[in-house]
């Protein structure tokens, strides 16, 4: 496996090439163009794209830009992007030109955080960076479980494979499992309460736009600048476990349900919820004025995640809805609850 980072700045996109068949990891929306006329330059097939996680810091692919490469995208089952082809299980396999790349779910940076590893290397995404490890205080982050998947995942992995990580502030390019063993300061010697402890304590200022960035990349909205409220900027949505919104619809006062993913998830192998309705986000608004007759009664908003429906439900409240409620974690929670859905 040939493998070239091509960015050149410290969010690192890597292009994987193995027999003519290619691969992106992490690709930036803005360096579309480039990532084109590299493959078309080197006459590769561009096969999959791999991401890491859901990312914060910039914009991921859209819909017409996923078209446009007519790659699978891969990520984690517990993603919350609509735009994913094949949702990855921990130690599934993949194959690019007839070789292996081997998934580890690694959380704790996001829920669906993920190593590739391939033929001596691995893709560390934000889980573990040169010297550092991703932070853990955006939404889902969990501290806890990113030192057990770096010390008990990652550092299982032989001492020389060589580790690429999505970031690096000082100019570093890759490193090795074993260097990060005995140098990276976040783990080497340290105790998992150690670990917390440090995370918690970082100080670390909450970047420009974060929500923007992660709304839109959640949402797989087309536009960079979308007109849609910040889930920040609105009075925090009303969350509801599976469970307690299964008994809900049972009852006489039932809500109505809005389920806001692309028809294919509604039919998916998720499933939905019996009596919800469709309406996919980026048609959300224009459909307003027909939902208007429902703003006087309870809303609860689903997606599979329960991310696009926070952006969903601060859309609702925005236009007048009395009280809208978010499906916390969305169908992956409904499904893991062992509640019914149809297709
Ligand atoms: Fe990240």
């Amino acid at each position: 496996m040939k493998i070239t980072e091509i960015n050149g700045t410290n969010c690192k996109t890597y292009l994987l090439e193995a027999n003519g068949h290619a691969a992106l990891v992490d690709p930036v929306r803005e360096r579309l163009e480039t990532y084109r006329a590299i493959l078309a330059q080197r006459g590769l097939t561009l096969d999959l794209v791999l991401e890491t996680h859901m990312h914060a810091d910039h914009l991921m692919l859209n819909r017409a830009m996923k078209d446009a490469l007519g790659a699978c995208v891969v990520m984690h089952q517990a993603s919350p992007s609509p735009l994913v082809d094949r949702h990855l299980k921990d130690n599934e396999s993949l194959e690019l030109g007839g070789e292996e790349i081997k998934v580890l779910h690694t959380p704790g940076h996001t829920p669906d955080s993920v190593c590739f590893v391939t033929g001596g290397a691995v893709f560390t995404g934000d889980t573990l960076l040169i010297g550092g490890s991703g932070r853990t205080d955006f939404p889902g982050g969990d501290s806890r479980a990113q030192f057990e998947a770096v010390t008990k995942r990652l550092f299982a992995l032989p001492d020389d494979t060589v580790v690429w990580p999505a970031h690096d502030y000082k100019g570093k390019t890759c490193s090795t499992i074993g260097n990060e063993k005995t140098t990276n300061p976040r783990f080497a010697g340290k105790t998992c309460a150690e670990y917390i402890d440090l995370m918690a304590h970082l100080g670390l200022p909450f970047p420009d736009k974060i929500q923007q960035s992660l709304q839109v990349n959640q949402s797989g909205f087309e536009a960079d600048e979308v007109a849609f409220p910040l889930v920040t900027d609105i009075a925090k949505l009303e969350p509801i476990e599976a469970k307690a919104l299964a008994k809900w619809i049972a009852s006489p006062q039932k809500p109505l349900v809005l389920d806001v993913r692309e028809p294919e998830e509604f039919t998916g192998d998720l499933g939905h919820i019996e009596g919800s309705v469709l309406v996919p986000l980026d048609a959300l608004e224009q459909r307003l004025p027909k939902l208007h007759g429902y703003a006087d009664r309870d809303v609860v908003m689903v997606c599979r995640a329960g991310a696009r429906s926070a952006t969903a439900g601060a859309i609702l409240q925005r236009a007048g809805f009395r009280r809208v409620v978010n499906l916390d974690g969305g169908m992956l929670a409904w499904a893991a609850a062992g509640l019914p859905v149809q297709r």
